[in-house]
């Protein structure tokens, strides 16, 4: 093992999930009122809701003002429909952009550059014809001056945003094909198994890494296993989490039960 190998992640265990939410989202907000211009990256899934309700409760409350902020989020799913309701771009309507006053010019996606006319569909679409869709994305990062502070979640198989084991430390914004774990996870929101999109736009791991503060988060028992191989096991795309080890400002955020197996 090297030294890299051997590095830490800061690691904060809370009590209560909603302690964690709450520590979250004050670092955001102090963020976002010392520097209005703020490049928050975002992710979806169950990980984070509580992070968002509570920018959302700031903003309503305590006048928290996201009119100069710019988002990016990690991913999103290949394949659905224009407008499709199970779209990450519609599930972050729902949960942050339609509570807070991020404008809807500020908030991007990874898709949001590939065309979407009836006569140019994504669907089926070939790899190589998303080429300039995914540079557009990272030069729209690199152009809004990087992310300040990304907001993480960790996929029961090691994932950061969509990029599944395998995926290197210098992979950047692509096509990725979701492995059958992560279709399994997704398959309650799509009904079942086989309405799940085989292919996704995922920022890369060395898009996550340049972002300036990563606040990673995981939460539950079921989280547990993949909580304590990211701090364990050597780093390499293996396990892509644990790359967020050579980061010099990421923080893992976790409740008890996700913290149940980190070995001692
Ligand atoms: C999803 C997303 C990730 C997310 C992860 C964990 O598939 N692409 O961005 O962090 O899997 O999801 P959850 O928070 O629901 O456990």
């Amino acid at each position: 093992m090297n030294a890299l190998e051997s590095r830490p992640l800061r690691t904060l265990v809370f009590d209560d999930r909603g302690d964690a939410d709450r520590s979250v989202a004050r670092e955001i907000a102090e963020l976002v009122r010392a520097k209005p211009t703020a490049v928050l990256g975002l992710a979806t899934g169950n990980t984070p809701v509580g992070v968002y309700a509570e920018l959302a409760r700031m903003h309503r409350d305590e006048a928290l003002d996201f009119s100069g902020v710019v988002t990016f989020n990690l991913d999103e799913y290949l394949d659905l429909s224009p407008g499709d309701p199970r779209a990450f771009r519609r599930w972050m309507q729902a949960r942050f952009f339609d509570h807070v006053n991020v404008r809807c010019e500020n908030a991007r996606f990874p898709e949001c550059d590939a065309a979407r006319a009836p006569s140019d569909p994504i669907a089926g679409r070939p790899i190589e014809r998303f080429a300039d869709a995914c540079e557009r994305y990272e030069r729209a990062i690199r152009s809004a001056g990087g992310i300040d502070v990304l907001i993480l979640g960790i996929g029961r198989n090691g994932h950061i945003g969509f990029n599944e084991p395998g995926s290197t430390r210098g992979s950047r914004t692509r096509i990725v094909e979701l492995e059958a774990t992560t279709r399994a996870d997704a398959a309650h929101v799509f009904g079942d198994l086989e309405n799940v999109p085989r292919r996704a736009i995922t920022m890369g791991i060395a898009t996550i890494l340049e972002s300036r503060a990563i606040r990673a988060m995981a939460f539950g028992r079921i989280k547990a296993p993949i909580v304590s191989r990211t701090l364990a096991e050597p780093i390499s795309p293996a396990l892509p989490a644990t790359f967020l080890r050579e980061h010099a400002d990421a923080t893992l955020y976790l409740d008890r039960d996700a913290a149940a197996e980190i070995a001692r």
